[in-house]
């Protein structure tokens, strides 16, 4: 099958973690792409979720795409760990580490595509130098965190921002939103340029997540091009 023209990645931070395995489950039955896994360690964020073994263990029950979002304080002494466990992407935050160059090379030697995000505040202009070694740019449209917080407007000028950067620099680099994304705004941020779009409450706060996987995709319209 072809790859959809519009990936949907699930989170499953808004998932019931005691039955974390009905939830992948669920996603990849509704045709998800990917299943984004959003790891915080109560320092870059103010929120604790999970470490590699969750990875590992998941990554038994299916072979979709797992694509990692580290938000974690120094996160070059955690990526061999996560590539270990099964992430097949993995996204640190451009906030995070002096060094964000020299991690991207390093992610993509040990084998996985290398992720980097940008919080509300952090202007697209900063990925500027960047850009050519990134193989997917996560456009945060909340403040890294939680689950469930309202869709920030002003992303949608960043997501413009960013398809034109990477149009003109590194057109195979995957461009991904993140944070209050529901059926009723996803075509907005198609249309603003992202290819890959993460939902957590949308589809784990619905009473029928494979209905509500089906439903983005439903609303998600198709790239201009
Ligand atoms: C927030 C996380 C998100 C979160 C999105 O810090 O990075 O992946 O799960 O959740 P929603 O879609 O509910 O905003
Ligand atoms: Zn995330």
């Amino acid at each position: 099958m072809a790859p959809h023209a519009v990936k949907i990645a699930p989170s499953l931070l808004s998932a019931d973690f005691s039955r974390i395995a009905d939830a992948v489950a669920a996603a990849e039955a509704g045709g998800a792409d990917y299943i984004h896994l959003d790891v915080m360690d109560g320092r870059f964020v103010p929120n604790l979720t999970w470490g590699p073994k969750i990875i590992g263990d998941l990554r038994k029950l299916t072979r979709l795409t797992f694509d990692v979002h580290l938000m974690i304080v120094e996160p070059e002494r955690y990526v061999d760990e996560f590539r270990s466990a099964g992430a097949d992407i993995i996204t640190f935050h451009y906030e995070a580490t002096p060094h964000g160059q020299r991690l991207l090379h390093h992610i993509r030697s040990i084998g996985a595509r290398a992720g980097i995000s940008i919080c509300p505040g952090t202007p697209v202009s900063m990925l500027e130098d960047l850009i050519e070694d990134i193989d997917l740019l996560l456009i945060m449209s909340v403040n890294p965190g939680f689950g469930g917080q309202e869709f920030l407007e002003n992303s949608i000028k960043k997501l413009r921002e960013a398809r034109a950067l990477i149009d003109a620099r590194n057109p195979r680099c995957e461009l991904e939103v993140d944070g209050g994304i529901h059926p009723g705004n996803i075509a907005r941020v198609v249309e603003a340029g992202a290819r890959v779009v993460v939902a957590g409450a949308a589809v784990f706060a619905h009473p029928d997540p494979i209905a509500a996987v089906r439903e983005l995709r439903d609303h998600a319209g198709a790239p201009v091009h």
